[in-house]
C-alpha cells in the first residue's frame, strides 16, 4: 500500500516551497533530500548534537526532531539562507573564517544558526550569552574558544 501523502508549503530562505510528504518526514531531511540544502548537516538524528539547527520563524530549532508538516506555513531558514543577498558571505561567516572557528566544519551550519539567532535577538551578547547560546551545539574539534571569538567578532562588527 503507497503511504499517504499530506501538502505542506513551507518558506524557506524566502521562497515558498510546496510538496506533498509522508507525515513522518523528517524536516532535516525534506530539506536535504527534497530541496537539495545539504549545508544543514544531518549528526545524531534524536536532538542532541545541533548540527541539524535551523531558525523556524526566526527561533532555532533541531530538524531532526521536527516533521516538514509541522513547519508548513512558516519561514524556515537554513545555512544557505544567511549569506549576504549577493552571496557573499555574512559578517558572521566571514568571523568564522577570520578566528578560524571551524575545523571539520561538520558542526559549523548549526554553530551558524544558534549564532545568528542570537545576534539577532540580541546584537551585543556578552561571552556567557554567546556560550549559552550554543551549548545545544557539540563540536568534536575547536575547544569551542574560536567559536565563541568569532561571534564576538561578528557582533563588534555590527553597529
Ligand atoms: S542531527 Fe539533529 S540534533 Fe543531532
Ligand atoms: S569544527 Fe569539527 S565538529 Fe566543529
Amino acid at each position: 500500500m503507497s503511504e499517504k501523502l499530506h501538502p505542506v508549503s513551507v518558506e524557506v530562505n524566502g521562497v515558498r516551497r510546496e510538496a506533498q510528504v509522508p507525515a513522518r518526514l523528517s524536516l532535516v531531511d525534506f530539506l536535504r533530500d527534497e530541496l537539495r540544502l545539504t549545508g544543514t548537516h544531518v549528526g545524531c538524528e534524536h536532538g542532541i548534537c545541533g548540527a541539524c539547527s535551523v531558525m523556524l520563524d526566526g527561533e532555532p530549532v533541531r530538524s531532526c526532531l521536527m516533521y516538514t508538516v509541522q513547519a508548513s506555513g512558516h519561514e524556515v531558514t537554513t545555512v544557505e539562507g544567511l549569506a549576504n543577498p549577493d552571496g557573499s558571505m555574512s559578517a558572521l561567516q566571514d568571523a568564522f573564517c577570520e578566528t578560524h572557528g571551524l575545523q571539520c566544519g561538520y558542526c559549523t551550519p548549526g554553530m551558524l544558526i544558534a549564532a545568528q539567532a542570537l545576534l539577532n535577538a540580541n546584537p551585543h551578547p556578552s561571552e556567557e550569552q554567546i556560550r549559552d547560546a550554543i551549548g545545544g551545539n557539540l563540536c568534536r574539534c575547536t575547544g569551542y574558544q574560536q567559536i565563541v571569538e568569532a561571534v564576538e567578532l561578528a557582533a563588534k562588527r555590527t553597529k
